[in-house]
């Protein structure tokens, strides 16, 4: 191993909105808590990027930056070879987060009282880039049959016959739920968003994280017309753990649809990303190749640890079958808790901060979402902690 997955790094008191949040909620002495929600790594970063970033830095001249040739060829280049998408320069945005661009992109593409599909349980601020900028969430949620989800395409053929319906909000690969769409599932979604005329915005900024024997596809590459109808949000953030940076490239080739998302990044004054948003970018997609298949590597041991240990220890808890992400859904209705009951017991009797099942949405209720990006060492200490809470009740 050429790179570092181990090392616990401390965290506390530096801003980061993961661990500050125990303190916050549950005030001091609560040192010996663990935190496994928001989705960022435990990691440092690749060492290239650090050291991208050095350079740049020992520059010290830190004025107005913009997207060079150089920066959209490493976008364009990682697409081809993680993704085999080819995609053109005129066709990528730079934003300063994916969210930040979803709600562009609701204002751009809806009126206000319009409809947007979301597919909960899902990610929390789809449903409020909804509300926020006016418009109304139609849900065609997930179905949860023998431990694996699935898309409702009755339910969603039904909802998409109202006129109001503008626009289809797709998590792919899906948070919290762990799913890698397939082709057909996503064929099946396009087909019937191209025959209704409404627009996909396809986030994919979970895309690099998939575990064989699964896929990712990217929804616009399917056809096209899909790539016609349909925004893709993509971002190193995830990936490298560069959240803090604030980089995100939002990528669409409709020319169209594409300056309309521009003038709504605009008229909330959005120009240009941080100096160093361009260079961690650049360097992640250029030279982080080796770190990434490293890490993909502690992952999947990581998610397998998770499966055995609670097979042997807890079988309570169903893991619901983790295709891509390092976030875990784990099924916790077997307690028999309500949400207050279960989070309580997490965090006060578990001394673990996991994301809660209920933030995703009603049908999260009885879910916990557990972070696997951690040194082992950390989620082993977790999931014995989760063990003695949940043996305490049983
Ligand atoms: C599906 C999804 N989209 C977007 C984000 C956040 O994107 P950004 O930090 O670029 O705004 C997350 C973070 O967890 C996510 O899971």
């Amino acid at each position: 191993m050429k790179y570092d997955f181990d090392t616990v790094i401390n965290r506390k008191n530096m801003g980061s909105v993961k661990w500050d949040a125990i303190e916050k909620e549950l005030g001091p002495g609560s040192d010996d808590i663990l935190a496994l929600s928001v989705a960022d790594m435990e990691f440092k970063v690749a060492p290239e990027i650090t050291g991208a970033i050095k350079k740049k830095a020992d520059l010290a001249v830190y004025g107005y930056t913009g997207p060079t040739d150089s920066y959209f060829a490493a976008v364009i280049g990682w697409m081809q070879r993680r993704h085999h998408w080819n995609i053109k320069k005129e066709w990528i945005s730079p934003s300063a987060g994916v969210v930040p661009a979803l709600f562009s992109a609701i204002r751009a593409f809806t009126h206000s009282g319009d409809k947007v599909i979301i597919q909960s349980p899902v990610y929390y601020p789809f449903g409020r880039a909804v509300i926020q900028n006016g418009c109304q969430i139609v849900h065609n949620n997930l179905l949860y049959e023998d431990g694996r989800y699935t898309m409702d395409f009755d339910d969603l053929e039904t909802k998409l016959q109202d006129p109001r319906v503008r626009v289809l909000i797709l998590c792919s690969p899906h948070n919290p739920i762990s799913r890698v769409w397939t082709e057909e599932e996503l064929l099946r979604l396009g087909e019937l968003c191209l025959e209704h005329r409404v627009l996909v915005i396809s986030d994919e900024i979970h895309a690099d994280f998939v575990y064989k024997p699964h896929q990712h596809t990217v929804f616009a590459s399917l056809s096209p017309e899909f790539q016609d109808n349909s925004m893709t949000l993509t971002a190193p953030s995830k990936t490298f753990n560069l959240a803090g940076l604030q980089c995100s490239n939002i990528i669409i080739p409709n020319p169209k649809l594409k300056a309309q998302f521009d003038i709504a990044s605009q008229n909330v004054g959005f120009s240009s990303l941080n100096h160093f948003a361009y260079v961690a970018c650049e360097a992640a997609y250029r030279e982080g190749e080796a770190w990434l298949n490293e890490l993909l590597g502690h992952l999947e041991e990581n998610k397998n640890l998770v499966q055995s240990f609670m097979a042997e220890n807890l079988p309570q808890i169903k893991v619901v079958e983790t295709e891509g992400t390092y976030l875990l859904w784990l099924d916790c209705r077997s307690l028999k808790l309500n949400d207050h009951e279960l989070e309580r017991l997490m965090k006060e009797k578990g001394r673990i901060f996991l994301d809660e099942g209920y933030l995703f949405g009603p049908e999260g209720s009885g879910f916990e979402r557990l972070n696997i990006a951690c040194p082992r060492s950390v989620l082993v200490k977790a999931l014995t902690n989760m063990k003695r809470a949940i043996d305490s009740i049983s």
